[in-house]
C-alpha cells in the first residue's frame, strides 16, 4: 500500500474512532456553528427547535389517529369473514413480535448511547476506547434467536397461506328462469382499465382450467355469462364463494379488505381466489396495482345479500332490457343516441345484442349496461348514481357522460393514430342527448331500494 492511500485510510479510521472524542466534536460542533455568525446561527437553532417540537408531536399525532377511524373504508383490521380473521389471527402475533424486537433494538441503542456519552469536559484527543470482540454468549444469542422467531414466523406463514388460497366452495341451488340450477358458487373477476367486471355463470360450470385453455387471446370475449355487472359483484352471506381473477389489459390487484387479502389480476392468467361474507353487507375495494392513469379511482363493493335476497338479486339479473316503443318519449330518443354513440361498446341485452362484438376500446371491453340503473355507483365505482333521497345522481351522471376526462382522467381523448382509447371517450353529445339518454339509463334494471342505496354510498 502506497503511503498516501495508507496515511488517508489511517486518517479516516480515526476520524471514525474519535467521532467519540471530545476535541473532534467540539470541532465539528464550532464549525457547524460559527460556520456563519455564531449568533445569528443559535438564534436560528433555537427558534427551530422551538417550532419543530409542537409540529414533529402534531404530525405524529395526526398519523396515529388517522389509524383510529371507526369507519374506514378499507380498514385491514375490521375483518368481516373467516379468511380475513385468518390473516389477522397470523398478522396480530407477528406485528406484536415485531413490536418488542423493535423495542429491545431501539431501546439498546437508546440506552448504549446514554451511557456512552462523552462528558463535555473530557478530552480524548490520542486516546483509544477499549476494544471489544469475539463475545460468544451474545453471537450465539443473536444468531439462534432470530432464526427460531423466523421459523416460527414461516411455519405460522405457511399454514396460513394454504388456509387462505384453498377453495371449498359448497353448491348451493338457485333458481334461473324457473329452472332449478346447482351452482358452485363462483364469480369470474376481470380486471381493466379502470373498472371491475364480475361474471356469473349460473346454468354451466366454468373453472379455472376452462379459462387457462382460453390462454392470452381469449381477449374481453370470455364465455358468455349468465350476469354480468361491473362494480359491484352481489355474494350470498355464510357462503363461500370461489373468485376466477384475471384482466383484459394491464395488471390489477383485487383487495376487499374486510373479506380477504389482495389478489393480482394478471392478463391471459385465471387465479383462483374465494370471498366470504359473515353478515349481510356492503365491502369497499380498491384496485392495489398500479395500472395507469386512473388507478387510484379503480373502485369496487362487494355486496352480501342473505340467500333469499340473492335469489331476488338473480331473478331480476336475468330479465332483459324493456325498450321504450312510444316515439315521443326522452326514452325513445335516448335509446337512438344509445344505438348511434354508444353501442359500439356498451351491451344492453335486449337492444344491442343481436350486434355486439365488444367494445372499441383497448381492452376490448366496457361496462354491460343492461342493469345499470340496479346498480348504485357507476365510473369504476367512482360515482354514485342516486342522491341519498333515492332520486337519480344526474349532475354527475351528466358531467360523466358530457366529458369523463374532466370528472375520471383516462386515455381516452387524442389519441395517437390507430390507437384505441383506455377509458370511456367524449362523444361529444348535445346537453339534449345526454339528458336522453340518462332517461334510458335510468329505465335499465330495477331500482335499489333506499337502505342499498344508502349502504353503497360513495364519498
Ligand atoms: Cu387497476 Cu390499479
Amino acid at each position: 500500500m502506497s503511503d498516501p492511500v495508507r496515511s488517508l485510510i489511517s486518517r479516516a479510521a480515526r476520524a471514525a474512532v474519535f467521532s467519540r472524542s471530545g476535541s473532534l466534536r467540539s470541532r465539528a460542533a464550532r464549525a457547524a456553528v460559527f460556520s456563519r455568525s455564531g449568533s445569528l446561527r443559535s438564534r436560528a437553532a433555537r427558534a427551530a427547535g422551538f417550532s419543530r417540537r409542537p409540529l414533529g408531536l402534531v404530525l405524529g399525532l395526526v398519523l396515529v389517529l388517522a389509524g383510529c377511524a371507526q369507519d374506514a373504508e378499507l380498514d385491514t383490521f375490521q375483518d368481516r369473514s373467516e379468511t380475513a380473521r385468518q390473516i389477522n389471527d397470523l398478522m396480530y402475533p407477528v406485528l406484536i413480535v415485531a413490536g418488542v424486537v423493535l423495542a429491545l433494538v431501539c431501546g439498546a441503542i437508546l440506552w448504549l448511547a446514554v451511557k456512552n456519552r462523552v462528558p463535555a469536559d473530557k478530552d480524548y484527543e490520542g486516546e483509544f476506547p477499549t476494544q471489544v470482540s469475539h463475545n460468544n454468549r451474545l453471537e450465539i444469542g443473536w444468531t439462534i434467536g432470530p432464526a427460531v422467531i423466523m421459523t416460527v414466523i414461516a411455519v405460522a406463514t405457511l399454514i396460513t397461506h394454504v388456509a387462505v388460497n384453498s377453495t371449498e366452495a359448497n353448491a348451493i341451488e338457485v333458481q334461473v328462469d324457473g329452472q332449478t340450477e346447482t351452482w358452485e358458487p363462483r364469480v369470474v373477476v376481470v380486471g381493466q382499465q379502470w373498472w371491475w367486471e364480475y361474471r356469473y355463470y349460473l346454468t354451466r360450470d366454468i373453472t379455472t382450467e376452462d379459462l387457462g385453455k382460453l390462454g392470452e387471446d381469449a381477449d374481453w370475449e370470455l364465455p358468455r355469462a349468465d350476469i354480468v355487472t361491473a362494480g359491484q359483484m352481489v355474494i350470498p352471506t355464510g357462503q363461500e364463494v370461489e373468485l376466477i381473477i384475471t384482466s383484459r389489459d394491464v395488471i390489477h390487484s383485487h383487495w376487499i379488505p374486510a373479506l380477504n387479502g389482495k389478489k393480482d389480476a394478471v392478463p391471459g392468467l385465471y387465479t383462483p381466489w374465494k370471498l366470504e361474507a359473515d353478515e349481510p353487507g356492503v365491502y369497499f375495494g380498491q384496485c392495489t396495482e398500479f395500472c395507469g392513469l386512473s388507478h387510484s379511482r379503480m373502485r369496487m363493493q362487494a355486496v352480501a345479500v342473505t340467500p333469499g335476497d340473492f335469489q331476488d338479486w338473480i331473478d331480476a339479473q336475468m330479465d332483459e332490457a324493456t325498450m321504450p316503443t312510444d316515439e315521443d318519449t326522452a326514452e325513445y330518443r335516448g335509446m337512438e343516441v344509445f344505438t348511434n354513440y354508444c353501442a359500439s361498446c356498451h351491451l344492453v341485452t335486449g337492444l344491442n345484442d343481436g350486434d355486439y362484438n365488444g367494445a372499441e376500446t383497448y381492452s376490448g371491453s366496457a361496462p354491460d349496461l343492461t342493469h345499470f340503473a340496479g346498480r348504485t355507483t357507476f365510473a369504476g365505482g367512482l360515482f354514485n348514481l342516486y342522491n341519498p333521497d333515492g332520486s337519480l345522481n344526474d349532475d354527475d351522471l351528466a358531467a360523466w357522460i358530457r366529458n369523463p376526462n374532466d370528472v375520471k382522467e383516462n386515455y381516452a381523448d387524442d389519441l395517437p393514430e390507430g390507437s384505441l382509447p383506455r377509458g370511456m371517450p367524449d362523444m361529444g353529445l348535445s346537453e339534449r342527448q345526454i339528458s336522453d339518454v340518462i332517461a334510458l339509463l335510468a329505465t335499465l334494471g330495477p331500482r335499489p331500494t333506499e337502505a342499498q342505496i344508502l349502504a353503497t354510498e360513495v364519498e
